[in-house]
């Protein structure tokens, strides 16, 4: 069931701004991420406690401090596959493993990144990439992104073929997305509700149908975490338009996709690249449309 709850500002916010230990803005991010301005969002099925103790996201011995923590939601712990996982740093052997459970082999878990909400999917590309789209085997696809008016935005496969981008090449069989409704921002999960959209199974084209959805349950809003595009969106506090690479929109409210967010495996710890000072700083904007 739904809940509601009020977003607070991060009691550490003005010492977080004078820290440099995190490479990267964490106070922007922050601010787009759950320090939300109107301050109340309908949360479904994640629970507010905790929150604000992840606001800073936390330094970690073993991962560094861009590591990506598990975030299990409140009451989760007994239902979802990383729920004795809570703040600790994620591994990708834990996606591995878990994934043989899975019809599909594929897994996923909710994080936190420096404040901001993140899903995690593995799918096993690089076993399956070979084989032929009708076995139906899970794979990463690339597709043309097409905007509110059927205009063609961009291509997904840009990624692998624009040395710009060569941070968010697919590698590892992981994709990390910003966990943040590009409807109301709500965070959708992986398979944190059970129906349709969100059961063990996959189909190819980023087809509204077939499971493994991210799923958000506010209004029911799907993103196939599977099919990469380019696409637009609005920096919400400026209004400024902005391209970006993500995952699709499939169904719902959602007017677009989410964007990914680029990523290193450290010792087997999932770790955030530090984009900003990799130099494309237009990045930054790709986290904009939440206040
Ligand atoms: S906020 Fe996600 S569907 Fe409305």
């Amino acid at each position: 069931m739904a809940r509601e709850f009020r977003l607070r500002p991060s009691p550490n916010a003005d010492e977080a701004s004078q820290d440099s230990g995190y490479s990267l803005d964490r106070r922007r991010f922050m601010r787009y991420s759950f320090n939300s301005a109107a301050g109340v969002i309908t949360m479904a099925s994640l629970g507010s406690i905790g929150f604000a103790s992840l606001l800073m996201g936390t330094k970690d011995e073993t991962g560094g401090s861009n590591s990506i923590s598990y975030w299990v939601p409140k009451g989760q712990e007994a239902v979802v596959w990383f729920g004795s996982k809570h703040l600790e740093s994620m591994k990708k052997s834990d996606f591995e493993e878990q994934s043989k459970t899975s019809t599909t082999k594929m897994s996923g878990a909710q994080g936190v990144w420096g404040g901001m909400p993140v899903t995690v999917v593995y799918v096993p590309h690089e076993e399956n990439k070979d084989s032929p789209i009708s076995s139906g085997l899970p794979r990463f696809q690339f597709k043309d992104g097409v905007d509110q008016t059927g205009a063609i935005i961009g291509f997904g496969g840009e990624i692998e073929d624009d040395p710009k981008w060569s941070m968010l090449k697919i590698h590892d069989n992981i994709v990390i997305i910003m966990s943040r409704c590009t409807h109301l921002c709500c965070i959708p999960g992986w398979q944190l509700v059970s129906n349709d959209f969100t059961a063990d199974n996959w189909l190819p084209g980023g087809l509204d149908a077939g499971g493994n959805k991210l799923f958000c349950i506010c209004h029911s809003s799907r993103f196939d975490p599977t099919t990469i595009e380019k696409n637009t969106n609005i920096n919400k506090s400026t209004g400024a338009a902005f391209k970006f690479f993500g995952i699709k929109r499939t169904g719902g409210p959602a007017p677009v996709g989410i964007p990914l967010i680029p990523f290193k495996i450290n010792n087997d710890i999932l770790e955030v690249i530090d984009f900003e000072a990799e130099g494309v700083v237009e990045m930054l904007d790709w986290y904009t449309y939440c206040n």
